[in-house]
């Protein structure tokens, strides 16, 4: 089964602490493994930006059962691409106001949002903290 990875940005649609994104967060990763499926959930306080990578129908099923969540709407698939390799090996996450990335998920991260360009850059202008390192 090929690698299949989908980046996509998306807006909480009511209030939700880094608290609360943690526990998505946790619960996630725990169902994901099973399906072989890793990535990244960065979290601002107000936008989503996850990375999805793994057998390609895993990782399309599981989008599938997140776009169906009404904790966030305006669901915008940035990237949807076959990999040759995981970009991200492990399940991570980043806040801008909590538990900080690690060096090199930030240093991740920012090739990753060079890589998509300034619109996705532009979404996270909140978080100058990911981007600045
Ligand atoms: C921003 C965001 C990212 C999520 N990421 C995942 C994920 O990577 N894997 C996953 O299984 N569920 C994820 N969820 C939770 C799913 O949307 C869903 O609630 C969960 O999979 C339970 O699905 P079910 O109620 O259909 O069983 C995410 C939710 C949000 C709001």
């Amino acid at each position: 089964m090929p690698l299949h990875q989908i980046m996509y940005i998306s807006s909480a649609t009511g209030a939700m602490t880094a608290q609360q994104c943690a526990g998505i967060a946790a619960a996630s990763a725990v169902r994901n493994r099973a399906e072989d499926v890793t990535g990244l959930l960065l979290f601002n306080s107000r936008r989503f930006l996850q990375v999805l990578e793994g057998p390609k129908e895993a990782v399309e099923r599981v989008y599938a059962r997140i776009a169906k969540d009404g904790r966030h709407g305006a669901l915008v698939k940035l990237r949807e691409t076959a990999i040759e390799t995981r970009e991200f090996g492990a399940w991570d996450m980043a806040y801008d106001d909590a538990a900080r990335p690690s060096d090199s998920l930030k240093d991740k991260v920012a090739a990753l949002l060079e890589q998509a360009g300034p619109s996705t850059r532009a979404h996270f202008v909140g978080s100058a903290e990911m981007h600045r390192g």
